[in-house]
């Protein structure tokens, strides 16, 4: 909710105490309803939980007893590599300044031929292979984007790349830095609730086409990349979400936003000489991105946690038992406030945010697939995943890996 007397942003974060319902050891899927506003999933843990029994509690939504677990992720970055000091020629910052107060140091940018749904479907292939998936086992493809290469759409786009000749639906999720985690409970749902077997989870962004190359506030941020993660059904037993928490609070849009504009000027509709006013519509363009930064730095260090100990409330799992911590790569100091808010020590966080800066729905699969690959993240580990931006959308999910 919006602090009138204040002017400062303070987005509502539901009570607890009454989103989260004792943990009963039921042994099957189960959604808290279906609530516009929230919708909380928790499933038990596999190994602390008695065997899955055929009832389910006549409450709830009947779901098909089914599990999910990530088993194959990839991810692709563009080749253009720009540091600091490059950025310093163009606006008035340091290396000094950008790694100091975000922990940046690098990030890669679309050029050239590169395009969006290219860089998706280079990651998707690798998490396919991973997987040992063929393109056509695909049920489903989620591609998590704001930046789309058509507005209309790419996840259809990435299933033809892929040359699924089975035609899996294929559609896109717009989050921006949340997409990829409402992306992967997405596929849950799908998973558990519509009986698909393969979800491909795609986060992929190029922030960078809707930057402002001249202020120093914003473009120093972000950067372009893709990470995918397969998401595949399994037995109950062997479930790889845990639990999740999710929420949006639309009053805090002002603070991160690319918001529609229309154009000044029209040439073809000012010799029109239309006699009705406001019609046809001027052409629209998306203004570039606008971020009260510090806003943003507040809400993300007060709710990204008090998510985090909700999905692990409803997990039935003390912070203390995660492997990883693994958050959207924004700034250093959340992650690092974040961290230390859950007591999780720094060598059991993911970061890879110096290297590609805030990839937006990219950086969780991207920070992922670098620490699965580089033998980091093993099988059988337990992540506490958290994302959160603009809408202002943010949540977490408590995972286990392979
Ligand atoms: O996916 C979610 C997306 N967004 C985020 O997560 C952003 C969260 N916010 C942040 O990461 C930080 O607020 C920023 C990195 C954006 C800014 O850091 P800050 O510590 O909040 O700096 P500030 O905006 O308060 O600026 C401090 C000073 C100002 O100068 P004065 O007024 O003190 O003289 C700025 O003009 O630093 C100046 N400044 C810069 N100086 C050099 C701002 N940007 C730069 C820059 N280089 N790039």
């Amino acid at each position: 909710m919006a602090n009138a007397s204040s002017g400062l942003f303070s987005p509502s974060v539901p009570n607890l105490r009454f989103k989260v319902p004792p943990f009963l050891g039921i042994p099957i899927p189960r959604f808290d309803r279906f609530s516009p506003k929230v919708v909380c999933f928790a499933a038990p843990i596999p190994h602390k939980t008695p065997p899955a029994s055929a009832s389910s509690s006549p409450s709830q939504p009947r779901l098909v007893s089914q599990g999910c677990k990530l088993v194959g992720c990839g991810s692709a970055i563009p080749s253009l590599q720009i540091s600091n000091d490059d950025l310093s020629k163009f606006v008035d910052t340091s290396d000094e300044w950008i790694s100091t107060r975000t922990g940046i140091r690098s990030r890669r940018v679309l050029s050239g031929k590169d395009n969006l749904s290219n860089l998706a479907a280079d990651a998707a292939r690798k998490a396919l292979e991973m997987a040992n998936v063929d393109p056509d086992d695909l049920d489903l493809i989620l591609m998590c984007t704001s930046t789309p290469d058509d507005l209309f759409g790419s996840g259809p786009q990435i299933q033809k790349e892929l040359g699924c000749k089975t035609n899996p639906l294929a559609y896109d999720i717009t989050a921006a830095c949340s997409g990829f985690l409402l992306g992967l409970i997405s596929a849950a749902s799908h998973i558990r609730g519509s009986g698909f077997k393969n979800v491909l989870v795609i986060g992929a962004d190029a922030i960078s086409r809707y930057v402002d190359w001249t202020d120093r506030g914003t473009c120093i941020l972000f950067g372009d990349a893709a990470g995918a993660v397969l998401v595949q059904a399994c037995d109950s037993d062997e479930d790889g979400l845990f639990s999740f928490d999710l929420h949006s609070d639309g009053s805090g849009l002002r603070h991160l936003n690319v918001s529609i504009k229309q154009n000044d000027s029209n040439d073809a509709l000012d010799s029109s000489n239309g006699s009705v006013l406001d019609f046809p519509p001027r052409l629209s363009s998306y203004s570039c991105l606008q971020m009260n930064g510090k806003e943003v730095f507040r809400f993300a260090v007060r709710c990204v946690p008090q998510s985090i100990e909700c999905a692990l409330e409803k997990a039935g799992l003390p912070a203390s038992s995660i492997d990883w911590l693994l958050l959207h790569q924004a700034n250093q100091r959340i992650i690092d406030a974040v961290a230390t808010r859950l007591e999780v020590p720094s060598e059991r966080v993911i970061s890879n945010l110096a290297n590609y800066g805030n990839t937006s729905a990219a950086s969780i699969p991207l920070a992922l697939d670098e620490a699965v690959r580089s033998g980091k993240v093993k099988a059988g580990q337990t992540i506490a995943a958290a994302g959160f931006g603009a809408g202002l959308t943010w949540g977490s999910a408590i995972i286990r890996w392979g």
